[in-house]
C-alpha cells in the first residue's frame, strides 16, 4: 500500500487508514510488551504512530474507539473468553492390569449379545501426555480453538492454537464435513522442552518443570508469539461435534484426519482381541522411551461408529473406551549427599544423590530437589508437597521417573527415617566462591525467588566456566571446535580463565598441546580400565601432529571481529538474550556506546534519566545492564576481551552491493535455522529493509512453516516468495 500524503486523503480513505495502523500498531505493541520481539524499529515504529496522529487531527470526527493514540502503554492484560463445546470433552475410564482390559472387553461381548456373530473391533493407539484441544473447523477452516476446560467449557485459544504447524488452517483434500470440531493433543517434544530450558537458563530465566506443564504455559500465553516459539505440536485422535460422520470406523476417521492434513499417532493400529491389544500395548511400550515425547498409556476404543453409539456413556466417560495406564514406574532408595550445584548465572541448583537403583530400566543416582522450599517439602506458593514431609540427607524416598525421563522424588519414607538425621540447611554461601547466595525479590509478583543466587558473577568459577561455555556457544560467538568439553579443559588446565584468554591460546601452543595429550592419556587410561586390555606403548603422544589444533586456532581468529547483537548476547548479562542484544546492538550501534551509556545508567541515582526509553527494553533489563557495568570486576574482564576482539559497529544499510541491498522483506511464519531478531539484522547488515507487513512496496516475502495470511496478500501483489533455505542461498549463507 503507497503511503498518500495526509492532506490528500478522502474521508473514507482516512477511515481505512486508521483502521490499519491501529491494527498494525496493536499487532507491534503487542510484540514489543509481549516477548521483547519487535520486529520494526524504533524509526519505523513511531512513524506509524505519527501518521495515526497526523490523521486524527485532519480528521478529528474519525478517531476510532481503538486508537492507538488513547492507549498508554501496553493493552491490559485479558483473560481467555470462554468457550462452550458443541459436545463435551470426556475422559477416560482406566485399566490398570491386562484384566482391566479383558473385563472391558467382556463388558462389551455382553452388551451387544443379542448380535452374536458381531465382530467388535478396537483401535489402539499411544495416550499422549499433553493437553487436550477442541478444534472447529467450518468449510474447512479453521474457526476456532478451545482448551478442555472443565469438559462443558473451555477457553479460547485460536491465536496460540493458530500458531502450531500440526494444526492446518484449512483442510486439506475433500470430502471432510462442513462442520467438524477436531480432538487432539497439544504436546511438547523432549527436544524443544530441552532447547527452552538451556535458553532459559542462558539468560537466568524461570526453569520448567516437565514438558507437559510447558506446554500447558505455553498454549496460555496472552501473545501468541511467546506460543510460536514453543514450537509445540499436536496428534488428532478423536472429534465433537461434526456434520457428518468422517468415516463408519475410528480407524478409518482418523486416517481421515490425516489426509485433511493432520498429525496422527504412527502407532494407532486396529485389534480383534484382548490378545492383540495386549500385543500392542507392550509394542508401545518398549518404543516409550524413543518416541520424543511423553506417553503415559494405551487408549484403547471400539473401532465401529455405529457401536460406540450403541454402547453409549456414563458421566463424563465414553464405555467405549479406555485408557491402559503404563504403570508407573517407582523405586526406593536412600539419600546419601545433597549437592549444590552452581549454574552459570549463580542459581545455586540442589541435587540428592542417591544410592543407586534401577527404574523402568535406568540407573538413577541424581534426581533434582529444584530449590529449598521443595526440600523443605513446600511449593512456590508455601503450599505442602509429599504430605508436607522434608527431605534429609540419609532418608529413604520413593522415586519415579515422570514423563519417564526425569527422575524426581515422590514421597518420603518417614518411618525408615535414621534416628539422628537433621533437617537440611540450604547454605547462604555460594559453596564455590564463597560469595553470599540471596533470593531476588520478583520484580513483577514481589514474590521471593524460589532460588538463591551467587552474588560473585565473574569471580565465582562456576558462573565463570559457565560463562565461558555460553560465550563460544553457537548462538553467542560461535567458535567452531571449542565446546564445552574444550572449555572445561582449558578452563581446569589454567589456561583459560575469562573469555579474553581464548583469543591467546594460539601464543600458549605448548601449554594447549600439553592439555590436550593429558586428556587423551587420561582416556586412554579409562578406556582400558573400562576394557581390561593392558595398554600398548602409547608414548610419544605429545609428539602428534595436532592438525586440529590449527584449525581450532584459525577458528577463533574468524571470530575476532563478531557481529555486535552476538557479542553482546555472548556476554552473557542476565536477561539478556538474543532478541534483547539485538535490540541493544540495533539502539546503541558500538560496544562503546553501549559501555558509555551502560556505566552512565549503573552510576545514575535514577537510571531513566540516562537510559533511553526503548520499546521491550524494561526495568529487569535496565537493572541487569546496571548490575554488570557497575561492577569493576566486569569492567577489567570486558576490557582485556576488547584487546583482542573488535564488534562490528551495527550500521543498517552497509552493503549497497548485496544481493537483497534496497529491497524491502517481510518474514513470516516460523524460522528454523535463525531467531527473528537475528534474521532482521542479517538482512539490515545487508542494506535490505525489514517490514512488518505485506503492501506493494514489498519485494521479497520469506515464509517459514505457518505462514498465513501474509502469503495471501504477497500472492495478491505477485510478489516473490521464498522459502528460509533459499533466503540464505541469495545472501550467500546456504549450506
Ligand atoms: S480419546 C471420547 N485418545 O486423555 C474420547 N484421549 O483421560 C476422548 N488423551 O482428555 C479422548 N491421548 O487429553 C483420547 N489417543 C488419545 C489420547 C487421549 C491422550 C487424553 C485426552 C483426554 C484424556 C482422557
Amino acid at each position: 500500500m503507497d503511503e498518500k500524503p495526509v492532506d490528500s486523503l478522502s474521508d473514507s480513505e482516512a477511515a481505512s487508514e486508521l483502521m490499519r495502523l491501529a491494527q498494525e500498531i496493536a499487532e507491534h505493541d503487542r510484540r514489543y510488551h509481549g516477548e521483547d520481539a519487535p520486529i520494526i524499529t524504533d524509526a519505523e515504529y513511531d512513524a506509524l504512530t505519527r501518521r495515526n496522529l497526523a490523521i486524527e487531527q485532519r480528521f478529528p470526527h474519525l478517531v476510532r474507539e481503538d486508537s492507538p493514540s488513547r492507549r498508554v502503554g501496553a493493552p491490559p492484560a485479558e483473560g481467555f473468553a470462554k468457550v462452550r463445546h458443541a459436545v463435551p470433552m470426556l475422559s477416560l475410564a482406566k485399566a490398570y492390569s491386562d484384566q482391566d482390559v479383558a473385563d472391558f472387553i467382556e463388558r462389551g461381548r455382553r452388551f451387544f449379545d443379542r448380535d452374536k456373530d458381531l465382530n467388535i473391533a478396537f483401535t489402539a493407539e499411544p495416550k499422549i501426555d499433553g493437553l487436550s484441544a477442541s478444534l472447529r473447523y467450518e468449510g474447512g477452516v479453521f474457526v476456532q480453538g478451545a482448551t478442555r476446560g472443565d469438559g462443558v467449557v473451555g477457553e479460547d485459544i485460536t491465536a496460540n492454537l493458530k500458531t502450531i504447524a500440526d494444526i492446518p488452517k484449512t483442510l486439506k483434500g475433500s470430502g471432510w464435513p462442513e462442520v467438524i470440531e477436531i480432538r487432539g493433543e497439544v504436546y511438547m517434544t523432549y527436544a524443544e522442552f530441552e532447547a527452552l530450558k538451556q535458553r532459559s537458563a542462558a539468560i537466568g530465566g524461570q526453569d520448567y518443570v516437565n514438558p507437559r506443564n510447558t506446554a500447558a504455559g505455553s498454549l496460555r500465553q496472552k501473545d501468541p508469539s511467546v506460543t510460536a516459539s514453543r514450537n509445540l505440536k499436536f496428534f488428532a485422535y478423536a472429534w465433537g461435534y461434526t456434520s457428518k460422520d468422517p468415516a463408519p470406523t475410528q480407524y478409518d476417521s482418523v486416517q481421515k484426519f490425516a489426509e485433511w492434513g493432520f498429525k496422527v499417532s504412527p502407532l494407532m493400529v486396529r485389534a480383534k482381541s484382548v490378545d492383540e491389544l495386549i500385543a500392542h500395548y507392550h509394542l508401545i511400550e518398549a518404543q516409550r522411551s524413543s518416541l520424543g515425547y511423553d506417553i503415559d498409556g494405551v487408549v484403547y476404543k471400539v473401532d465401529q461408529l455405529e457401536l460406540q453409539r450403541r454402547w453409549g456413556f456414563v458421566t463424563g466417560e465414553p464405555r467405549w473406551a479406555i485408557a491402559h495406564k503404563f504403570p508407573a514406574e517407582q523405586a526406593m532408595t536412600t539419600v546419601r549427599r545433597i549437592d549444590i550445584q552452581v549454574g552459570r548465572t549463580g542459581t545455586l541448583a540442589p541435587v540428592a544423590r542417591l544410592a543407586p537403583v534401577t527404574v523402568g530400566g535406568v540407573v538413577v543416582e541424581n534426581v533434582t530437589l529444584h530449590n529449598e522450599d521443595y526440600i523443605k517439602g513446600l511449593d512456590s506458593n508455601g503450599q505442602p508437597i509429599r504430605d508436607g514431609n522434608d527431605i534429609r540427607i540419609g532418608d529413604t524416598v520413593v522415586i519415579q521417573r515422570a514423563g519417564d525421563v526425569i527422575p524426581q522424588i515422590v514421597s518420603v519414607v518417614v518411618d525408615k527415617r535414621p534416628p539422628d538425621a537433621v533437617p537440611y540447611e540450604f547454605p547462604h554461601k555460594c559453596p564455590i566462591c564463597g560469595s553470599p547466595a540471596t533470593r531476588e525479590i520478583n520484580e513483577k509478583t514481589g514474590k521471593e525467588d524460589s532460588r538463591r543466587r551467587c552474588t560473585g558473577e565473574l569471580i565465582c568459577p562456576a558462573q565463570a566456566v559457565e560463562g565461558l561455555r555460553h560465550f563460544v556457544s553457537r548462538g553467542a560467538m560461535d567458535i567452531e571446535g571449542l565446546g564445552a568439553e574444550n572449555i572445561d579443559l582449558f578452563f581446569n588446565a589454567g589456561l583459560v580463565k575469562t573469555a579474553a584468554d581464548i583469543f591467546t591460546l594460539r601464543d600458549r601452543r605448548p601449554a594447549v598441546i600439553k592439555a590436550l595429550a593429558e586428556r587423551r592419556e587420561e582416556q586412554a587410561r579409562q578406556r582400558e580400565a573400562a576394557s581390561g586390555k593392558t595398554r600398548k606403548n602409547v608414548r610419544g603422544v605429545e609428539e602428534r601432529n595436532y592438525e586440529g589444533l590449527d584449525k581450532l586456532f584459525a577458528a577463533i581468529d574468524a571470530r575476532r571481529e563478531p557481529e555486535l547483537d552476538r557479542f553482546i548476547f555472548a556476554l552473557g548479562i542476565r536477561h539478556i538474550g538474543e532478541t534483547t542484544a539485538a535490540v541493544l546492538a540495533r539502539t546503541f550501534s558500538t560496544i562503546e556506546e553501549l559501555i558509555r551509556i551502560g556505566k552512565e545508567t549503573a552510576a545514575a541515582a535514577d537510571p531513566h534519566s540516562v537510559f533511553p526509553s526503548i520499546n521491550g527494553i524494561g526495568d529487569t533489563v535496565i537493572g541487569a545492564l546496571r548490575d554488570f557495568f557497575g561492577n569493576e570486576r566486569n569492567d577489567a574482564v570486558l576490557e582485556a576481551l576488547l584487546t583482542q576482539v573488535h564488534p562490528k559497529p551495527y550500521i543498517v544499510n552497509v552493503s549497497a552491493d548485496s544481493a537483497v541491498a534496497g529491497k524491502t522483506i517481510v518474514f513470516t511464519g516460523t524460522l528454523e535455522r535463525m531467531t527473528r531478531p537475528e534474521a532482521k539484522a542479517m538482512a539490515e547488515r545487508l542494506g535490505a529493509k525489514v517490514a512488518g507487513s505485506v503492501s506493494a512496496k514489498t519485494d521479497l516475502v520469506v515464509a517459514g512453516p505457518g505462514a498465513g495470511s501474509k502469503l495471501k496478500l504477497a500472492a495478491e501483489h505477485g510478489i516473490e516468495v521464498i522459502d528460509e533455505d533459499a533466503w540464505l542461498e541469495r545472501i550467500g549463507k546456504g549450506s
